[in-house]
């Protein structure tokens, strides 16, 4: 099954939206299979956003990014890396449509609430840099036979 991992940015957390942000993942079908609430390392932020190294703005993400705790969550499901980016909405909360987690949420480009894997190399990747396997769950046994 398809993962991806999202995770609510500090912004988001400070506003209390993560509950908002799990129930629309859910009500769309998908199936967390990993969570955690916990502050970002400085050296784990770095490796995260790494491809941004170069940018002028890595300095502010990685600042902020470690300002506050995080809710980090592993997601599965079909097409669920494109679609939780579809979600999300764009990058800069200016440009990203209502209806999505950015354009309903988001203020500026730098706090726009929430993190989401733009491929499934970056899933694999962002997934191995903050999960370890034993964290994430398995549905695959689950006996449901009582429900009707
Ligand atoms: P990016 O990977 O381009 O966006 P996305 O989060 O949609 O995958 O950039 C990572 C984060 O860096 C982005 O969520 C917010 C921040 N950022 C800035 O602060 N300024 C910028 O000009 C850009 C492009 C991103
Ligand atoms: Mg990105």
């Amino acid at each position: 099954m398809e993962k991806t991992f999202l995770m609510v940015k500090p912004d988001g957390v400070q506003r209390n939206l993560i509950g908002e942000i799990v129930a629309r993942f859910e009500k769309k079908g998908f199936q967390l299979v990993g969570a955690k609430l916990m502050s970002i390392p400085t050296e784990l932020a770095e490796e995260h956003y790494g491809e941004h190294k170069e940018r002028p703005f890595f300095g502010e993400l990685v600042d902020f990014i470690t300002s506050g705790p995080v809710f980090a969550m592993v997601w599965q499901g079909e097409n669920v890396i494109a679609t939780a980016r579809q979600m999300m909405g764009s990058t800069n909360p200016k440009d990203a449509a209502q209806g999505t987690i950015r354009g309903d949420f988001g203020l500026t480009v730098g706090k726009n609430v929430i993190h989401g894997s733009d491929s499934p190399a970056s899933a694999e990747r962002e997934i191995g840099l903050f999960f370890k396997e034993a964290e994430l769950v398995d549905y695959s046994k689950l006996m449901n036979d009582w429900i009707y």
